[in-house]
């Protein structure tokens, strides 16, 4: 009875507002854009009476529909209940494998979204939010015709790992932050976050063994401020925040490079005590080809600089590995997902057989704890482990010896990916050293060709770094993320044939309108009619 009555309203509405109706399924500013749209006739409207229909069984399946009802209930003011009884949006799970597949009709009477897997069925949701017309981004009730067009959409990603990666050393990024980056990562179907969790300005998770990493090296961070770190049970709340997004943590500890905040921590880890200048301190009077550890060894000092490739682990020190073990060991117990990165990247001051060493000993290390090495490209110089992955960033030979060692690439190139590029010169954060990324420049490069002889069988997937020397606040994340992210985000999902850049920066200015309700202070590229 209700029903009909809502139908009348509703149709009544469409009548009057004839020149309000929805623009065809296909023009829908849908990102990353789906593998095949068809348009349908007629349309879905949701009402006071819609419910979330849940059908099959899986651990997360309420928490998808309820993830659903969360993000619909604010704007729109109804109660969208979820049960597995009835309701017009139906969500259904007909499988239980891992699959990112998904598929959604859009009938007058009902949407209904089917995968085979949770993540499918969670980007499925994803997709159907960003049908709504943009005002449902809103936390007050609007009065609007929440009316989506009738038709079907098929969809899947291109690369299964879908990345982004947090620098939460250079400038410690609170718990709050981190969950609220994993959110916007989930709108746009990424699956990895990647934290950067030590560096030389910071060491950013609590290792009981070894607990004056977090005491002194997480004391402060680039610039003087006071740093900080998630203790183990902190880390845990990222992890089930993400997972719960489908979303899965991959930790790194960069190694042997990049350790000053390790080496000020413990004085008996240092081969001499390395300056930011690059040279060796006169105290020890140590060469870096030492073979003994120190007698007196000297604890490095802490370092709020931006400068890279001064600090180096001691690879022929045998407490080295004895203290790698540990903490790969403490972190890996309560990492989930199955890689733990090494780092690897810019150890200029290690003697370069001591690093290959250095990186087949902690390769071995992270494989007897069950875990698959990532490693930024350089540690393609050394043997890799079968399976292990390099994160291609700079250099294309490293990336080649990794494809001839058999080891897949993760595509993090600087020049297009990397979010704390500035976009022009005249940007208020951000660095320049690898180029400048306009938002055409992160939207316009295809992994598959991007790198010479590096083709779709070596790519195993795609990742975007937000390193944070310039970055203090969320104010700064949201300028260098948004919009980038979302191209970034197309790029790996989206398969080639389907891209390009006009049918993007239509598409992008619809976010824009909700990154504006919901307070994003996004870069407004003058690439884009916003
Ligand atoms: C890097 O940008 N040093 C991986």
């Amino acid at each position: 009875m209700k029903k009909s009555i809502w139908t009348l309203l509703l149709s009544g509405t469409l009548v009057l507002g004839a020149c309000k109706k929805s623009p065809p399924l296909s023009d829908a500013a849908i990102i990353p854009l789906p593998l095949e749209i068809s348009n349908g006739s007629g349309s879905f409207a949701l009402t006071p009476e819609t419910g979330i229909k849940l059908i099959g069984s899986g651990d997360h399946l309420t928490k998808v529909g309820e993830h659903l009802a969360e993000k619909l209930r604010p704007a729109t003011g109804f109660d969208i209940p979820v049960s597995f009884d009835a309701g017009q949006i139906v969500l259904e799970l007909t499988g239980n494998e891992f699959s990112e597949a998904y598929q959604i009709e859009i009938s007058d009477a009902e949407i209904k979204i089917t995968s085979a897997g949770e993540a499918g069925l969670f980007y499925g949701v994803q997709t159907l939010l960003q049908l709504f017309p943009h005002e449902i981004a809103n936390s007050t009730v609007q009065s609007v015709n929440w009316e989506i067009p009738g038709g079907t959409i098929k969809d899947e990603p291109t690369f299964g790992y879908r990345g982004s990666m947090l620098d939460v050393a250079r400038h410690f990024i609170s718990i709050e932050d981190v969950k609220y980056y994993i959110d916007q990562m989930a709108v746009y179907k990424f699956n990895y976050l990647h934290l950067h969790l030590s560096d030389d300005q910071g060491w950013r998770i609590e290792i009981k063994s070894w607990p004056k990493l977090t005491e002194i090296g997480g004391s402060t961070e680039v610039g003087g401020g006071d740093g900080g770190f998630y203790t183990q049970e902190q880390y845990k709340e990222i992890i089930a925040y993400a997972a719960d997004r489908f979303i899965t943590i991959v930790p790194e500890i960069d190694m042997p490079g990049h350790t000053n905040s390790a080496l000020a921590s413990y004085a008996e880890l240092n081969p001499g005590v390395n300056l930011p200048n690059g040279k060796l301190d006169s105290v020890n009077k140590a060469p870096l080809d030492y073979e003994m550890p120190l007698k007196n060894p000297q604890a490095s000092e802490l370092y709020t600089g931006i400068e890279v490739g001064w600090s180096t682990f001691a690879p022929k020190l045998e407490l080295t590995y004895a203290f790698v073990d540990s903490v790969v060991r403490e972190i890996t117990e309560i990492t989930p997902g199955p890689y733990f990165h090494i780092g690897g990247d810019e150890s200029h001051v290690t003697e370069k057989e001591d690093y290959v060493y250095f990186v087949e000993r902690v390769q071995d290390i992270v494989s007897k704890y069950g875990k698959t090495s990532i490693g930024w490209d350089e540690v393609a110089t050394a043997k890799m482990l079968p399976g292990n992955v390099a994160q291609f960033w700079a250099l294309e030979e490293n990336a080649k010896l990794a494809k001839e060692q058999g080891s897949k690439v993760l595509m993090s190139p600087a020049k297009k990916a990397y979010l704390d590029m500035q976009y022009d010169s005249t940007s208020r954060i951000g660095l320049h050293w690898a180029a400048y990324v306009e938002l055409d420049s992160a939207y316009l490069w295809e992994p598959t060709e991007y790198a010479a002889g590096i083709s779709a069988e070596n790519i195993l997937g795609v990742e975007a770094p937000l390193w944070t020397e310039t970055v203090t606040n969320r104010a700064d994340i949201d300028y260098l993320v948004f919009p980038r992210l979302t191209a970034i985000a197309e790029v790996a999902w989206t398969k080639k044939e389907r891209r390009s850049w006009e049918g993007y920066s239509k598409r992008i200015s619809v976010h824009g309108k909700k990154w504006d309700i919901q307070g994003v202070g996004f870069y407004k590229s003058p690439k884009v009619i916003w």
